[in-house]
């Protein structure tokens, strides 16, 4: 019985990702855990087993197939995973992360092999804290959920949004340390409006039309209540909603839990810290820009409400800060005439002549920064590129929309319609561009230099809410690691090797606002840096 019990014990190491070391278990540690004869005989290090998945990551013939060979590794050893992400972050965040995962999403029901966690459907209206006991880990501090209504720039993915919150969650563990046992996918399936996946056989997602109205917002309510009973000293973010509820979700939940949408908050403070690197390059003043953004969604406008702040500590008024920003929409220039402007949009809607198109609007507003959130490819023209070129001797453009797919110009459209000027970021990575004869390296504009930082600092003081000035903070920390060389290079962001000191930084710099503005649950550490580091797991065993 003793015997049977010890073998089990083994076994279940073995299935068990979180503890697996695979063949990497030691001599003694066969004997002990009981594992002998589960293993071929030799022991295999971590370092070896690393190579070892590089080896037959690099014949694998696509991308998808690399994001298989890491979700499936994942699955079975979490330690290996975020060794072999940590040590080759450049190579396998695009896989991870954007653009490989949006392919993965568009794909998601074909290449299941199993499940990551956890799914609150519709259907579990009244009883979603039920389902929420059944998720094995109690000491959950991070949850990132989706409803897959917009899906990167992808649109409606439903169910198959799950790629999201998986992804964003192994960042915070690759990225910021978060121990992966605190972490909680969540996919709050209420439908999907896409019909090709109600068609597709394989679609394991709820077939029906969107939830809608006062039902979708008591699903959402049931969720967050249970959240913050099961999980109290969870941070809940919110990702990828569709943007008429996650503004209106946002301004429900943030002052009542400790939660923050992503795509609003988070993109503001990596584009903050865009655009303070490019103003070194380009010597001008915060104030004095002229930002347009292309796309008034919750990217665009939750990076020009941060900007606006940012201006306003300058010494402006808050009018006066919003009038250095303009926006393009779907139907042109936002400007006050236009009756139809949804709520979020019409603190930017100035007096001006209508406008149809964006290289009209470039030429109405002649700004000095261009940043796009939109999620449409190619709208950057050369002719658009070019006469910002034509107004600023370093035209600033972000062509932030993910995935690559959905970039509103390449780093080489960008270089070669300003002579190589332009001082370019993309939400997707660009491989160095070669222009007469000078290397350019694009900055890789992505959120995930802010949210894994941030969320450690609130995680680790365990602040009660999180607040836009732990994003001034976050994004004025991240602007700071912009180092000389990478701005010579062109690059406005640091390279991402370093992501997880500057996590660290930024983690410090949130902890500090939330001791500041009294929201730590914590007290004060003596050293916080060391305290923030100590909550930090290592993949190494
Ligand atoms: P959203 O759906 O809230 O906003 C999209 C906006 O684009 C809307 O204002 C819409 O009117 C506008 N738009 C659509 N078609 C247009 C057209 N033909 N001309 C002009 N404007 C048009 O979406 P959200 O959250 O703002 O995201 C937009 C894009 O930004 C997505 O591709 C997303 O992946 C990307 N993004 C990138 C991030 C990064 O880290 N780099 C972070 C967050 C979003």
């Amino acid at each position: 019985m003793a015997h049977e019990e010890v073998t089990r014990r083994g076994v279940q190491l073995l299935h068990d990702p979180l503890r697996n070391h695979g063949t990497a278990y030691t001599d003694d540690e066969r004997g002990r855990l009981g594992l002998r004869g589960l293993l071929p005989v030799e022991v295999i290090p971590q370092d070896v087993q690393v190579d070892r998945v590089l080896e037959n990551f690099h014949r694998k013939p696509d991308d998808l197939e690399w994001y298989i060979l890491l979700t499936s590794l994942q699955d079975r050893n979490e330690s290996l995973f975020y060794r072999v992400v940590t040590e080759n972050m450049d190579l396998m965040m695009p896989i991870i992360y954007t653009p490989t995962v949006g392919q993965a999403c568009q794909e998601y029901c074909h290449i299941f092999r199993r499940p990551r966690g956890m799914y609150i459907s519709a259907k579990d209206r009244g009883r979603v804290a039920e389902l929420l006991a059944n998720w094995p880990h109690d000491d959950v501090r991070a949850i990132v959920v989706t409803d897959g209504e917009r899906i990167l720039g992808l649109g409606d993915l439903g169910a198959n949004g799950m790629g999201i919150p998986v992804g964003k969650l192994s960042l915070y563990t690759a990225c910021a340390g978060i121990h992966p046992a605190w972490t909680l996918p969540l996919m709050l399936d209420v439908g999907t409006n896409n019909e090709t996946l109600l068609q597709d056989r394989f679609y394991a997602g709820i077939r029906a039309p969107r939830l809608r109205g006062d039902a979708y917002d008591e699903l959402v309510e049931e969720l967050v209540q249970a959240v913050t009973e099961r999980f109290p000293r969870a941070l809940l973010q919110f990702e990828d909603f569709a943007n008429a509820n996650a503004f209106r979700l946002l301004r429900t939940y943030r002052d009542r839990i400790c939660t923050f949408n992503d795509d609003i908050q988070g993109t503001a403070a990596m584009a903050l810290a865009g655009v303070l690197s490019a103003l070194r390059l380009t010597g001008g003043r915060l104030a004095d820009q002229r930002v347009l953004f292309f796309g008034a969604g919750e990217a665009g406008i939750g990076i020009a409400d941060l900007l606006v702040s940012a201006i306003a500590a300058d010494g402006l008024t808050t009018a006066e800060a919003r009038a250095r920003c303009w926006f393009v929409d779907s139907q042109g220039l936002v400007v006050s005439s236009r009756t139809e402007l949804a709520a979020h949009k019409q603190p930017y809607a100035h007096d001006a002549a209508p406008v149809g198109d964006l290289l009209g609007a470039v030429a109405a507003v002649r700004p000095t920064i261009l940043i796009g959130a939109s999620g449409q490819k190619g709208a950057f023209t050369p002719d658009v590129v070019r006469l910002m070129a034509e107004y600023n001797e370093r035209p600033v453009v972000f062509a932030l929309s993910n995935p690559t797919s959905k970039a509103e110009c390449t780093a080489v459209q960008a270089y070669e319609s300003s002579e190589g000027r332009a001082i370019f970021a993309s939400g997707s990575p660009f491989a160095p561009v070669e222009f007469q004869g000078r290397t350019l390296v694009p900055g890789q504009g992505n959120n995930a230099y802010i949210f894994p930082g941030v969320g450690l600092g609130v995680i680790a003081v365990e602040a009660s809410h999180v607040t836009d000035e732990m994003f001034m903070a976050a994004a004025h920390t991240l602007a700071g690691q912009v180092a000389e060389d990478d701005l010579a290079a062109g690059r406005v962001y640091p390279p991402l090797q370093e992501i997880r000191d500057i996590s660290v930084d930024i983690a410090v710099a949130v902890a500090e606002v939330a001791y500041a503005q009294g929201r730590a649950g914590l007290p004060r550490p003596e050293d916080l840096r060391e305290h923030i580091r100590a909550q930090m797991w290592s993949p190494v065993y």
